[in-house]
């Protein structure tokens, strides 16, 4: 395995705030690691980076254990959350940073810089400064910076998360383009379920520092380990039958506007209109359920009487 994280263990005072946390990922992978707010995302990156030094683990990347590595020794770029650029220098200064540890003639530098300036949508930014560009142009440039020194492990921390819903898709197509170009492996980390749907080839799940589940996106969302896993990943009715938790996905309730065999009479007592999808929330005799479609001309109003066909999943 080119990635293998092993047993990463971070106290912040008495607080284990990364708790025996394991992972492997594949060479020219993309890993997502998902979590609500302060779960322990960005700690885990910082220790990957070699910004934080946990107190217990192994890092081994290519075969090489990297945590008594300094974090300039490893061959890992990082996006900071925070983006981490140099205000006192321009764009273009900011992206080639990286290569002058590299020995790589100042004039191949710039044309590098320029080519991956030009790929993040920022052609002709070059010589700005810092403090001129907005929140989404800063995160590019972060993005740019670390994609120029093709490194072995890219870690991305909320890469995104100042772009508009446009302006992300288009990055979020670059960043796995030029990801599988150069066959980076990469770590992200986002708190985006639908980022990482999109992107990732495994999802690593984790609440409180500690893992909660490993899976691809769509075993993760079809078939969720346990509690915190269905109420993280996309929504859900939840129901506990003889002691039992069950769960139907919004989207797999049928909505029928006549009565059909197998089905429950509800009545929509809430709409919400989404763009592409509506959501109802229903009332049934035994339920009260929340339930999707996707938009077309007549959608349902409230008070329309409705005929559901679904059926509850077991959580495994
Ligand atoms: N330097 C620090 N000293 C003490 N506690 C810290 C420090 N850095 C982070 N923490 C705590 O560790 C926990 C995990 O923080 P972390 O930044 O890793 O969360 P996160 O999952 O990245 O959250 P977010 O989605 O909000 O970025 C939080 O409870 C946070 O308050
Ligand atoms: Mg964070």
């Amino acid at each position: 395995m080119y990635l293998k994280v092993s047993g990463l263990t971070k106290m912040y005072g008495d607080k284990k705030v990364v708790d025996n946390v394991s992972f492997e990922a594949e060479k020219g992978s993309m890993t997502c690691i998902l979590g609500p707010s302060g779960s322990g995302k960005t700690t885990i990156l910082r220790c990957l980076g070699g910004f934080e030094t946990p107190e217990l683990g192994s890092v081994v990347l290519n075969g090489i254990e990297i945590l008594n590595l300094g974090p300039e020794e490893r061959p890992i770029s990082t996006v900071f959350q925070s983006y981490g650029l140099f205000p006192h220098m321009s764009v273009i200064e900011n992206v080639i940073y990286g290569l002058k540890f590299k020995n790589i003639a100042k004039k191949e530098a710039f044309k590098e810089g320029q080519e991956i300036l030009d790929m993040v949508g920022l052609k002709g930014y070059e010589n700005r400064r810092i403090n001129q560009l907005s929140g989404g142009e800063q995160q590019r440039v972060a993005l740019a910076r670390s994609l120029v020194v093709k490194p072995n492990l890219l870690l991305l921390d909320e890469p995104f998360s100042n772009l508009d819903a446009k302006l992300k898709l288009v990055m979020r197509e670059e960043v796995q383009r030029i990801q599988s170009l150069f066959d980076i492996t990469t770590i992200f980390v986002t708190h985006d379920q639908e980022d990482a749907f999109a992107v990732a080839d495994q999802i690593v799940l984790i609440n409180k520092g500690k893992i909660e589940q490993i899976s691809p996106p769509m075993e993760i969302y079809h078939n969720p380990k346990g509690k915190f896993p269905l109420q993280f990943i996309g929504r859900s009715n939840i129901k506990v039958i003889d002691g039992k938790i069950k769960f139907v996905r919004p989207e797999a309730i049928k909505i029928h506007d006549r009565l059909k065999e197998d089905t429950v009479k509800g009545i929509i007592e809430k709409r919400i209109f989404k763009g592409a999808i509506v959501e109802y929330h229903i009332l049934t005799k035994d339920d009260k359920l929340i339930a999707t479609e996707l938009s077309r001309d007549n959608i349902y109003n409230e008070d329309d009487i409705v005929y559901l066909e679904y059926k509850y999943r077991d959580l495994i």
